[in-house]
């Protein structure tokens, strides 16, 4: 039998969780984006006293999945005013869902996913949402299979590069 854990992030997993962080978005960006404004974005993103912030926010929450016990990816989660764009408390955000290379296409990202639902029917929230950027094809396919659709764009920075996120949105039933 596959043993497929997943279990909640405490503050004590910081050091962790930014190892795997800092991993997942190099592998997954470092081909499209230029070497300046990758160090730039990670640097900032996942800043120790960033990242120790939002594992303070009760409105957020991580979590980490485990295949035969080695840490295979990570969620986080925002509701209320943890949502990275102005939603209703009726939204749950996927902000992060990052599989580790060698263990993505045997159904984590799924099991990531239902856990986001799981908690989304939890919480009584009605729409799941999530920013993806255009240029992710691989993410946006994995969205759609499992039935998010386009409701919007907005534009960020990448280093000193504009760039374009689609925003995506499941209604729950
Ligand atoms: C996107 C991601 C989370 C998907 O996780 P995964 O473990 O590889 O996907 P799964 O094996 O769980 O696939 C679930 C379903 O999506 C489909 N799917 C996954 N990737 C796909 C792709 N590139 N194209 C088409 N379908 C895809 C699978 O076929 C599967 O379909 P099924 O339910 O009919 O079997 C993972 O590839 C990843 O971490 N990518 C890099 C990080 C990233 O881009 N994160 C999102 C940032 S917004």
């Amino acid at each position: 039998m596959t043993s497929i854990i997943i279990r909640k992030c405490s503050m004590e997993d910081l050091p962790i969780l930014q190892e795997v962080s800092i991993e997942t978005f190099s592998d997954t960006f470092k081909d499209q984006n230029s070497p300046e404004n990758m160090k730039a974005y990670l640097e900032k993103a996942y800043d120790t006293k960033k990242l120790d912030m939002e594992l303070s926010n009760t409105s957020s929450q991580f979590f980490f999945i485990y295949l035969k016990e080695e840490l295979a990816g990570y969620l986080k989660v925002n509701t209320d005013d943890a949502q990275s764009e102005e939603m209703d408390d009726e939204s749950l955000e996927i902000e992060r869902i990052y599989v580790r290379s060698k263990f993505q296409k045997q159904g984590l990202g799924k099991f990531l996913m239902n856990k986001a639902i799981e908690i989304a029917a939890e919480l009584n929230k009605k729409v799941i949402w999530l920013g993806v950027w255009e240029k992710n094809q691989n993410a946006i396919a994995f969205y759609s299979k499992n039935g998010f659709v386009k409701t919007g764009s907005h534009s960020f920075y990448m280093g000193d590069e504009e760039q374009v996120d689609y925003i995506l949105a499941k209604t729950l039933e």
